[in-house]
């Protein structure tokens, strides 16, 4: 059936990093957008479409609202939902002391699934319509995790972690169990419903060379398949790949040695890369996850997205939670602090450019910029729509501010997931939330 939302419009054509904004936006004061069979068929100014739809398709009217591409999460872990905000130390510390036991309940079925249905309740709730997600290395988290996917009908895209060292029994596999159950779960996940499969090595230090090895073999044997780990998020976990991996020259070289580098295979963190280490990343159409929360909590150290952007050697980045050791199910609040992260680090992030991160940036880096991430005719119909009036406060600020750049750019300083108003998947509302009851259905 055809459906059609009407309300003001932003999207972005181009990357703001390395266009103009006449090349880059595509706005609409009051705009459009039509809808069939979970796909966006037209966009455009409402009194330009409206005389074309015919008088039985409804048009839902969002007075105040913003409509935007639902947000991308490009790196999450949703096991970790419940130690969000686990208190006071670095990245090797919290893993073993909060992560690692938090993560062996997952062998529970039903703790599992509990856990997968509140996560994606919470990110569509935030406007969240796709996110690659970390799952724990027992099988069962992974079929808890799709299947609530699967009906919640978004795409998502999530594996089985791999990990054959350096963590407590119950949480480890072996190189070739590791690649039995990804390749298991590779046949029963990958293309069902929207669901894409990735392969998700931890990250260097907890495989063996051995089970590195297979990983890679593993993701060159499904083409089409993602493959997610983390690099250079903190100085000891460095240091600690030099000791185990003495013959690479670097951290990323261990990727690159595995084969474990190339288009769809995305990097959580690169906050302490080499200039080497982002060309690299650039000439294999690899990517980067952006995770400021993440690495504001845990004292990790200051990410220069614009340098990773920069026009010289693009690396494709795209903006991400990183729970549980990020504190924010809200994209916009993790895009407030994209911009003071890069503040500190003496380079200032713009509105546009943090949306973008969000939204079409996160589609490139995922290689899925002609599925989802901007709203055109073709795309997949995943939406969020804002409310400029959710709050008192946002109704006040808001009187003073003559641009949408400013618009935006008070929306991720003040906002966070209240001024969500609905959330599209598939051209269908998965969550909303009415003024009378402030609740979110989904
Ligand atoms: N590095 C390896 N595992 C993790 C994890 O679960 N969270 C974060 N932030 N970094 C990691
Ligand atoms: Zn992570």
């Amino acid at each position: 059936m055809k459906t059609a939302i009407r309300g003001s419009i932003v999207s972005f054509r181009d990357d703001p990093f390395l266009v103009g904004e006449e090349d880059f936006l595509y706005y609409e004061q009051d705009g459009l957008v039509v809808m069939e069979a979970g796909k966006i068929t037209a966009v455009g100014p409402a009194d330009r479409l409206l005389p074309t739809l015919g008088d039985d398709v409804p048009v839902t009217r969002y007075g105040d609202g913003l409509i935007l591409p639902g947000f991308i999460d490009c790196h999450v872990h949703y096991p970790q939902t419940q130690i969000i905000g686990a208190y006071g130390k670095q990245l090797i510390d919290w893993l073993n002391k909060y992560t690692f036991v938090a993560e062996q309940n997952f062998s529970d079925r039903d703790h599992a699934s509990l856990a997968a249905h509140l996560f994606l309740k919470e990110a569509l709730a935030s406007g969240t319509t796709t996110a690659s997600v970390f799952c724990t290395v027992d099988p069962v988290s992974v079929d808890a995790f799709f299947e609530q996917s699967v009906r919640a009908g978004m795409r998502n895209i999530a594996g089985k972690v791999l990990m054959d060292r350096h963590a407590p029994a119950a949480l480890l596999d072996t190189a070739q169990t590791g690649y039995d159950q990804t390749k298991a779960l590779i046949e029963k996940w990958h293309g069902k419903g929207r669901s894409l499969y990735s392969v998700t090595p931890r990250f260097a230090p907890t495989s063996t060379p051995e089970q590195m090895e297979m990983t890679g073999a593993v993701w060159k044997e499904h083409p089409g398949t993602y493959l997610q780990s983390h690099i250079s998020e903190n100085l000891k976990e460095i240091e600690w790949v030099k000791e185990l991996y003495p013959d690479q020259q670097g951290y990323l070289d261990v990727y690159e040695a595995f084969g474990q580098l190339g288009p769809r295979a995305i990097y959580g963190h690169g906050v302490h890369l080499k200039e080497r280490e982002c060309q690299r990343l650039h000439e294999t159409g690899t990517a980067l996850a952006h995770c400021p929360t993440s690495n504001m909590f845990l004292g990790s150290g200051l990410f220069r997205v614009r340098n990773a952007a920069k026009a010289a050697r693009p690396v494709r980045v795209g903006l991400a939670t990183d729970l549980g050791a990020g504190t924010s199910f809200s994209m916009l609040r993790t895009m407030g602090e994209a911009y003071k992260v890069a503040q500190l680090g003496g380079a200032s992030l713009n509105a546009f450019e943090a949306f973008y991160l969000a939204t079409r940036g996160a589609a490139k880096a995922l290689y899925l910029e002609d599925t989802i991430g901007s709203i055109a005719p073709g795309m997949e119909a995943d939406m969020v729509v804002l409310d400029l009036k959710a709050t008192e406060l946002l109704r006040y600020r808001l009187q003073g501010v003559n641009s949408l750049e400013e618009q935006l750019f008070v929306l991720m300083t003040l906002a966070d997931s209240e001024i969500v108003r609905a959330t599209y998947v598939a051209g269908e509302v998965a969550a909303s939330r009415n003024s009378e009851s402030g609740r979110v259905s989904f």
